[in-house]
């Protein structure tokens, strides 16, 4: 699929069947989460754009490579993001946090926030969106239009698992934004889960159910 890079690292893989298992408790689903985001957020960042520093060994001065603009935004959509962010965060220590609360109702159609807050100058950095299910892609489209209402221009999506159905509404309503996932699933049941998926990702990373 255009604009959706499927991260097949075989550690994702691996990571994410035992995820997927239904009798893998809480705590392991939730470190498995933390470990797998690191590996994602590796592949999500691997082309980021480098300028050279002059910098001083013990040795020598030399020219060295050190990440080029303003610090990344993470922006989690509540609540199962937050469980990507956590191993983000060990990756990119500095990087800022937007945290999400919308969804989209089901009558009016219009993306309802209950809650939004963001760093400043969205418009001069990288936000990398991160939900860990994108299934009908309602969260994430209505994520995504708050988000450049607020000025941001140069997104990423990133999640675990994507059904083939979220996947095209999403790239319809925000085809500059890539997408990038583990694993393009079969497709969503009637009730608007993936199949062959993993479940709540919330309820299984906070053991609410
Ligand atoms: N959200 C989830 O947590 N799981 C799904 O399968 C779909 C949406």
């Amino acid at each position: 699929m255009d604009g959706v890079t499927v991260i097949n690292h075989p550690l994702v893989q691996h990571k994410l069947t035992i995820m997927r298992k239904k009798d893998t408790s809480t705590a392991s689903f939730r470190r498995l989460l933390r470990e797998i985001s690191t590996l994602l957020c590796y592949e999500v960042t691997r082309d980021l754009e480098l300028k050279q520093e002059t910098i001083e060994t013990p040795m020598t001065t030399i020219e060295a490579p050190v990440l080029e603009g303003k610090k990344l935004v993470f922006a989690s959509i509540l609540r199962a993001g937050n469980g990507l962010l956590e191993g983000m965060l060990e990756l990119v220590p500095s990087a800022r946090v937007c945290h999400i609360g919308v969804y989209r109702d089901h009558d009016t159609l219009e993306a309802v926030e209950y809650y939004f807050k963001a760093p400043e100058s969205l418009a001069e950095r990288l936000t990398i969106v991160v939900d860990p299910m994108l299934a009908t892609g309602n969260s994430s489209i209505a994520a995504v239009e708050k988000l450049k209402e607020r000025g941001a221009r140069n997104l990423r999506f990133l999640c675990l698992l994507a059904a083939p159905e979220g996947v095209r509404n999403f790239q319809a309503a925000h085809p500059d934004v890539p997408i990038y996932t583990a694993s393009i699933d079969s497709h969503l049941n009637d009730k608007g889960y993936i199949v062959p998926g993993l479940g709540d990702a919330g309820d299984r990373m906070y053991g609410t159910k």
